[in-house]
């Protein structure tokens, strides 16, 4: 993860000359001096808390919020968009969840995004109303009406600022009752009226970075387009006269941006994305309060993974193959007391303990890599249902036990690889993950 600049513990408290805007703008314009600050946010994912799967990780809305609400100077606090992970009912809640923390760390204005898009207008229009506004200058509903704001007029230092937003169009599967218009024409229509209502034009967009270079190219009156990082930040930049910037990171970074007009028409800007590690954390109750709203949602429910739709990969949909079914670890010892107590004095077999410990022993989007054969009709359930899947068990390596209930498991017993282990132990939940040395920590050979 490439970070836009290395910053020290005393993180983002406005080192240097602060200059107040608000005394120098006129009418809402950039003069000479004019300084606008944005703190900016993408492609954060459901990701409420960090899930700590390696130690102290980072990242999460209480850190996000601690970051903020330590701030002192004046800011915008804007989103380029993909706040949850999919469309299905956990994780929509986890989308809920995530905006009513943003609501309380006041943020100013969200773009739609692809995975905003996925929702549809019903369940879009729903999350709309938690309390942080959505804008997009090319999102619409069937009638061709604005899926939400087109566009926002907020005062910052004394600046008139409009935000608005925009999503490629063609490119991302659109959940019912939205559209899509061309973002070039939804911003040439838009940019005349925003222009006479503020001095500085702020877009945020789920766009490519080629996209956004030609609009910053084409549109001068744009003064930053903030966009969609994917898979990396890209550092503050400037082409032609506006600026560009992104963030990425799965909701461990924030993008804490500063405008600086030199004169009304030479802008400048830097910025550092900073890591929200447990500087930040722990923070606010009221943050902490969305996330047990989440946990409490979630509770003693069971969900329907195989309900198909959008952003459905985070749930490998493991399918049962000619009648064969998990059985659980159980089954195995018998016949192989080894192999059992190795796995029995081992992490994998006690993977819900952690969950659970954590608070997170409901949720989807964790009991996944924490069981065996979530999300399938034959694997977990719930601890109370299914308590033999509750667990990474033999089957999660070996794959499903029943045809080996009766031993003659050569041939049939699936090998386990390197391969096996990334399904779970990911470059997010395990980036130092090295096979040669965990698989020596967890080997099972028998010494004959
Ligand atoms: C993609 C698979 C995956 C998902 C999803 C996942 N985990 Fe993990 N988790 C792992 C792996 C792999 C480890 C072991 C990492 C290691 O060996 O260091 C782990 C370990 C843990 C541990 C034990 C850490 C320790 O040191 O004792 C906790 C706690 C945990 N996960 C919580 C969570 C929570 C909470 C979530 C959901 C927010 C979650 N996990 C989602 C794969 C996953
Ligand atoms: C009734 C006894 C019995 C049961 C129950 C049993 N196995 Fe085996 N398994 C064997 C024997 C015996 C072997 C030695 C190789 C052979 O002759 O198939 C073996 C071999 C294996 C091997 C090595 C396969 C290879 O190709 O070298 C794996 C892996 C394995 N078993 C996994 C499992 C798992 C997982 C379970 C539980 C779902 C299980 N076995 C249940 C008897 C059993
Ligand atoms: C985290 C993945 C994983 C889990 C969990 C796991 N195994 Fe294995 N197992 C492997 C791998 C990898 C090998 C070595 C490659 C192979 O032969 O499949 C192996 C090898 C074996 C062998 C052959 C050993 C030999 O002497 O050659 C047996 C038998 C076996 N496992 C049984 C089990 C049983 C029973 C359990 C549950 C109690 C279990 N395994 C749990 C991954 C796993
Ligand atoms: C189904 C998901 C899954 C798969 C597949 C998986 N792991 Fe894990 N692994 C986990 C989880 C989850 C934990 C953490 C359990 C906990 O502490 O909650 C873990 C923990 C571990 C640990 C720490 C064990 C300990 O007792 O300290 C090692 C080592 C490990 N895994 C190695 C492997 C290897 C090697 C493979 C492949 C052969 C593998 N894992 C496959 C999910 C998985």
């Amino acid at each position: 993860m490439r970070r836009w600049g290395l910053i020290g513990v005393s993180a983002g408290i406005a080192a240097g000359i602060v200059v107040v805007g608000v005394l120098l703008a006129r009418g809402g314009r950039p003069v000479a001096g004019s300084r606008l600050r944005v703190l900016f946010t993408g492609e954060t994912m459901g990701e409420l808390e960090p899930c700590n799967c390696s130690g102290k990780m980072a990242g999460g809305l209480p850190a996000r919020g601690g970051y903020v609400a330590r701030q002192t100077r004046e800011f915008l606090l804007l989103d380029t968009g993909n706040v949850g992970n999919g469309a299905r009912d956990f994780e929509v809640l986890r989308a809920e969840a995530a905006l009513r923390g943003m609501k309380d760390m006041g943020y100013d204005a969200v773009n739609i995004g692809e995975h905003e898009l996925w929702l549809g207008r019903e369940k879009l229009s729903r999350l709309g109303r938690l309390g942080v506004p959505f804008v997009s200058a090319n999102v619409l509903d069937e009638t061709g009406l604005p899926a939400a704001k087109a566009y926002l007029l907020l005062k910052c230092s004394g600046l008139a600022v409009a935000v608005t937003g925009l999503v490629e169009s063609g490119r991302y599967e659109t959940g019912s009752g939205l559209r899509v218009s061309p973002p070039r024409e939804a911003i040439a229509r838009l940019i005349p009226q925003l222009r006479r209502k503020a001095g500085v034009i702020i877009v945020l967009a789920d766009l490519d970075v080629e996209s956004v270079r030609q609009l910053a190219r084409d549109f001068p009156e744009i003064t930053a387009i903030l966009f969609r990082g994917r898979g990396d930040s890209h550092a503050p930049e400037m082409v032609n006269r506006t600026a560009i910037a992104s963030v990425y990171g799965e909701a461990r970074y924030i993008a804490d941006l500063t405008l600086t007009w030199e004169t009304p028409q030479h802008l400048s800007a830097r910025g550092e994305a900073v890591l929200l590690d447990e500087r930040f954390a722990p923070s606010l109750k009221i943050i902490q309060a969305s996330i047990e709203w989440y946990k409490h949602a979630v509770h003693e429910r069971t969900f329907d993974l195989a309900q198909p739709g959008p952003g459905s990969e985070l749930i490998r949909f493991r399918q049962p193959e000619n009648g064969n079914r998990y059985v659980g670890s159980e089954t195995c010892k018998k016949c192989h007391p080894y192999q059992y107590e190795r796995w029995k004095a081992q992490r994998h077999s006690r993977a819900m303990d952690s969950l659970r410990k954590a608070g997170y022993d409901w949720s989807p989007e964790c009991v996944v890599c924490h069981t065996v054969g979530y999300a399938t009709p034959d694997g977990y359930r719930t601890m109370k249902e299914t308590p033999q899947f509750g667990c990474v068990g033999c089957e999660d390596c070996h794959g499903r036990g029943l045809i080996l209930r009766n031993g003659g498991c050569k041939g049939l017993a699936r090998k386990g690889s390197e391969q096996t282990c990334r399904q779970c132990h990911t470059m997010s939940k395990n980036a130092a993950f090295d096979f040669q040395k965990q698989w020596a920590i967890i080997q099972h050979k028998e010494k004959k």
